[in-house]
């Protein structure tokens, strides 16, 4: 198979061979570059980087620009008001188009209601919200007052919601009444509700902004609930965008660590919209002008605040922009919405492509999708298998894929290929593009590059949109990124390898967390979701692997003495079991249900009282047990699998 690039489609691509020696030679330069030709300044920068204070990094100092007038305002002052920004599709089959006049106007609206609800610059607004176009006028609009927004994905609970409204003291909380999810309403604002009313903390919520989207009963509070349609449908439609410093925070993302507390993830401005614009014209190798753009992404993720919200628009790109799952009302639906808005770029991730496959390759071809010309994977390490699989069903053989690495702390991709410039490696994300760099260290720190060796990836100069930092805990920062092989080096936490041909090979996390269909999930805090049930003792958590969704969620529980006697059988199987997944997606949200629940007597610890997962990943697996000579009682392991037989 040749997966060399197709010389018409260089030709036309973004991206170009020239630019890797261009950002070679001149890191900064190049960056200054892109800074100034994709984005408008209200001011132009000064300096570049300022490092001084590193790991604390200050891009494009001096600069001032507004993202909403990036993403909106200027592509309408240059004539393309009449251009499609969002093709809406709902699950229900319900659609909207928005051009980017529409679009102004609409965020217009939403920035002057979000003002007359005492939001101000600097302010704290969340947004839990599904899929509709709403979602995005609100990001939008709180860029464009320069109040940082923090997404909450709607697959949160009222649990998760609550820690993560606290911790950003978020004033404003936008929301809507429910979400439909397989044609059912799911209440969304009744979470919003228990998130503020929870124990005896005071909250932080001052108002709350609903949106009607499936006219579901709702509790109604009439001095802090407003109604979306009673505020900003009578707003004026125009808005004077005000410009903000270039390291202005833009947004708080909050995503798992290695510790039960979620990290609050920030990003600002000028550093951030210019990899995300960068990125997404020469990975994606958009162009506004012809280009169908679909990211599957939710809004909740960083995968579609970079993808779906920033980038795109304010490349002025025309994207579709769907509510729904893949199998409403039927398991051809994306594929239909391809051939529907005839999508010349898909960005999704493996594990879809996996459920795909399940589906059956009569699917997808039963619809028309020459309109694919380029093809994106994120979220895990896509295997080869799937790769050949989305390359021959959905991109008809021809189309390249970019195989993207990249974090909610790295903001933009940061490996991938680039179409039309790299030859392909199935299950690879090759290089670092042009003005990143990357190396892979032994144990002791060391970069090398012989091949097939196993190590870890860090990163080894600084770039735009870098995190600046963890929300409210600097020192956190500096520990989980900057300790692990010192100052020198980020450290990504992934493990990672080369090939014999240079190419780099991501190989999933080194630290405690799971990677469960490209989500992001803490060992350790659905382990102590676990114990905050009255009847577990102790809890273990590990990722074993899963044909479907990479990584499937197993915790081992060990019950309280009183609990053990009314259980039922031990192993997996009965009502304690059900009881204790539904309690961590309470606590969590559904993403984070156990797969498996496996009740043990005891756990395989070390002697200073380390969990070994590592065991508990083989059984998990069905594997043969690893080495115990380590374990503190080494028949621990025999315990757990006799325990477990007459379980499943
Ligand atoms: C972790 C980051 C990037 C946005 C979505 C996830 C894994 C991500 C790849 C890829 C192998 C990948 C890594 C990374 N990951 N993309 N193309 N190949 N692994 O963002 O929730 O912050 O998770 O996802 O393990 O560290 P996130």
């Amino acid at each position: 198979m040749d997966l060399s690039p197709d010389a018409a489609f260089t030709a036309q691509a973004n991206g170009t061979a020239a630019m890797y020696d261009e950002a070679e030679a001149d890191h900064e330069g190049f960056w200054a570059r892109q800074a100034r030709e994709r984005i408008s300044w209200s001011t132009d920068f000064e300096q570049t980087l300022d490092w001084s204070g590193a790991p604390f990094a200050k891009w494009f100092v001096g600069g001032e620009l507004n993202v909403a007038y990036n993403c909106v305002d200027r592509h309408v002052e240059a004539g393309n008001g009449d251009r499609v920004a969002i093709h809406f599709e709902g699950e229900g089959g319900d659609t909207r188009t928005i051009t980017y006049a529409d679009l102004l106007a609409e965020v217009s609206k939403a920035a002057n209601a979000l003002e007359s609800l005492g939001v101000a610059t600097g302010d704290r607004v969340a947004v839990y919200m599904p899929m509709i176009p709403e979602t995005v006028f609100t990001m939008l609009a709180c860029a464009r007052i320069g109040a940082p927004h923090s997404v909450i994905f709607g697959g949160f609970s009222a649990e998760a919601l609550h820690t993560r409204i606290a911790d950003a003291e978020a004033k404003v909380v936008v929301t809507t009444d429910g979400q439909w999810r397989r044609g059912k309403a799911a209440p969304l604002k009744a979470a919003v509700d228990a998130a503020i009313h929870h124990g005896d903390d005071a909250s932080p919520v001052e108002k709350v902004l609903v949106v009607k989207r499936t006219d579901s009963e709702v509790e109604w509070d009439d001095d802090r609930d407003v109604w979306w349609h009673d505020l900003v449908d009578g707003q004026p439609d125009t808005h004077e965008a005000q410009p903000m410093d270039s390291e202005h925070p833009l947004f708080i993302l909050y995503t798992s660590g290695t510790t039960g507390k979620p990290k609050g993830i920030f990003h600002t401005t000028g550093g951030y919209l210019t990899q995300a614009a960068y990125t997404n014209a020469v990975v994606h190798d958009v162009h506004p002008e012809t280009d169908v753009y679909w990211c599957t992404a939710d809004v909740g993720w960083v995968t579609g605040h970079s993808y779906i919200v920033y980038g795109p628009l304010a490349n002025g790109a025309t994207q579709v922009l769907y509510e729904g799952t893949p199998d409403t009302p039927h398991q051809g639906r994306w594929w239909e919405i391809v051939e529907k808005y005839k999508v010349s770029i898909l960005y999704t991730a493996p594990t879809a492509i996996r459920t795909f496959m399940k589906w059956g390759a009569e699917i997808p071809a039963k619809f028309d999708m020459s309109s694919i010309r380029v093809l994106g994977s994120v979220g895990e390490p896509i295997n080869p298998e799937a790769w050949l699989w989305y390359r021959k069903h959905v991109g008809h053989d021809t189309a390249p894929i970019v195989d993207t690495w990249w974090q909610t702390e790295t903001g933009a991709i940061m490996i991938s290929p680039l179409p039309g410039v790299t030859t392909l490696e199935p299950g690879s994300a090759q290089h670092p593009i042009p003005g990143i760099s990357a190396e892979i260290l032994d144990d002791d720190g060391n970069p090398f590059t012989e091949p097939e060796k196993v190590g870890y990836l860090v990163l080894t100069k600084p770039w735009p949109s870098m995190l600046r930092g963890i929300w409210g805990d600097p020192e956190r920062y500096r520990e989980t990124y900057w300790s692990r092989f010192g100052e020198k080096y980020y450290f990504a936490g992934d493990g990672a390898k080369y090939d014999d041909k240079g190419n780099i090979w991501l190989l999933g996390r080194v630290d405690d967390v799971m990677n469960v269909s490209g989500h992001r999930l803490s060992t350790a805090e659905i382990e102590s979701a676990l114990v905050s049930h009255p009847k577990v003792a102790e809890a273990a958590v590990v990722g074993a692997s899963d044909d479907t969704t990479g990584q499937a969620v197993c915790a081992f529980v060990i019950l309280r003495a009183d609990a053990v006697e009314e259980a039922d059988e031990p192993g997996e199987g009965g009502e304690l079991v059900q009881e204790l997944r539904n309690h961590v997606s309470q606590e969590i949200g559904p993403i984070a249900k156990p797969r498996q629940v496996m009740v043990v007597p005891e756990l395989p610890k070390t002697r200073s009282g380390k969990i070994m997962r590592r065991l508990l990943r083989d059984v998990a697996e069905n594997r043969e047990v690893g080495d115990v000579t380590t374990l503190a009682d080494s028949s621990v392991m025999s315990l757990i699998k006799e325990g477990m037989s007459g379980g499943s």
